[in-house]
């Protein structure tokens, strides 16, 4: 079972500046939260206790305000800086002991997950004993994405950023889940042209050991990445007609420890006198 997970929540956030020029991109607003809350909710949902956010060099202080130690929600968050962006798999030099000797599942800070069979997939996929599994999905213009295809069982065949030649439309998502080795694996990688280390090379591993595996977000499910202004609004408005048709909130976090037993009424009581008079307090008090 992987019972560890690292949200990494960095990044430079160029093409949303100058929006996150005072303020990390993982603390701006989709909706009623700031975006953290969403990866840290998939990780709940994998049943995750144990979260590692890896943050930017000098902005721990804003998160911790709002993601103190994770006490409230029944999980034990921790923290580490990141001195640049020197990419994805940095994740796994700078949480290394953190890692120490078990599996481990990362998400992506700007990542968006929502649909039905959601929680099983991540179920599923925290079973994962050797090898790494990625999470795909459709998308319109792979030109723009980390490309992967797969053959009938699920294996990955051929993985590229940025394919200039089309030769699958699944994007893989920033929602992964590794062996330990990745550590090791993470450690061997040498900067691309764009002076980072590549998810695609550390992939690209496992894949060379026939060990790389998929799963695929189906059209009932929603992937969206929320790195620029568009796509930053466009999933604000997703999660706003979700939440106003149904009444039931995304990623509402004291709701998906309380479901899952982490946390009890006076947990739930404390988070409302934390977020004061809001909507997101009274939809704490219904779950009373
Ligand atoms: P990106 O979207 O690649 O980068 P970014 O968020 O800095 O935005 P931009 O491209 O506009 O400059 O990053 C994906 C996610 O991973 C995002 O949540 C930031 C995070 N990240 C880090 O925390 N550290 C890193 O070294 C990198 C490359 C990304």
């Amino acid at each position: 079972m992987i019972k560890k997970g690292i949200i990494l929540a960095g990044g430079k956030g160029t093409r949303m500046s100058p929006l996150t020029k005072a303020v990390n991109k993982q603390l701006l607003p989709i909706y009623d939260k700031p975006l953290i809350f969403y990866p840290l909710s998939i990780l709940m949902l994998a049943k995750i206790k144990d979260i590692l956010i890896i943050v930017n060099k000098g902005q721990l202080d804003q998160y911790k305000k709002i993601l103190p130690n994770g006490n409230n929600l029944g999980i034990k968050i921790s923290y580490l800086e990141q001195n640049e962006p020197r990419g994805l798999p940095d994740a796994f030099v700078i949480g290394e002991k953190f890692i120490g000797k078990e599996n481990v599942a990362m998400i992506l800070g700007d990542n968006f997950f929502y649909g039905q069979s959601l929680s099983k997939l991540l179920l599923k996929n925290t079973k994962l004993k050797n090898g790494a599994r990625v999470v795909l999905h459709k998308v319109l213009k792979p030109e723009s994405f980390g490309v992967a295809k797969t053959n009938n069982q699920n294996k990955i065949i051929k993985i590229k950023e940025k394919p200039k030649k089309f030769f699958s439309n699944l994007a893989i998502t920033g929602l992964y889940f590794f062996d330990n080795n990745v550590v090791k694996y993470a450690k061997k990688l040498k900067p691309s042209a764009r002076g980072e280390v590549e998810i695609v090379d550390l992939l690209n591993f496992y894949k060379s050991k026939n060990q790389l595996y998929a799963d695929l977000i189906g059209r009932g499910g929603a992937w969206l990445d929320t790195g620029s202004m568009d796509d930053f609004y466009k999933t604000s408005t997703f999660v706003s007609s979700i939440e106003n048709q149904q009444g039931l909130k995304i990623a509402c976090l004291e709701e998906i420890a309380f479901n899952n037993k982490w946390i009890n009424r006076s947990h739930l009581k404390q988070s409302m006198k934390f977020y004061g008079n809001c909507d997101y307090s009274k939809y704490l008090s219904k779950l009373l």
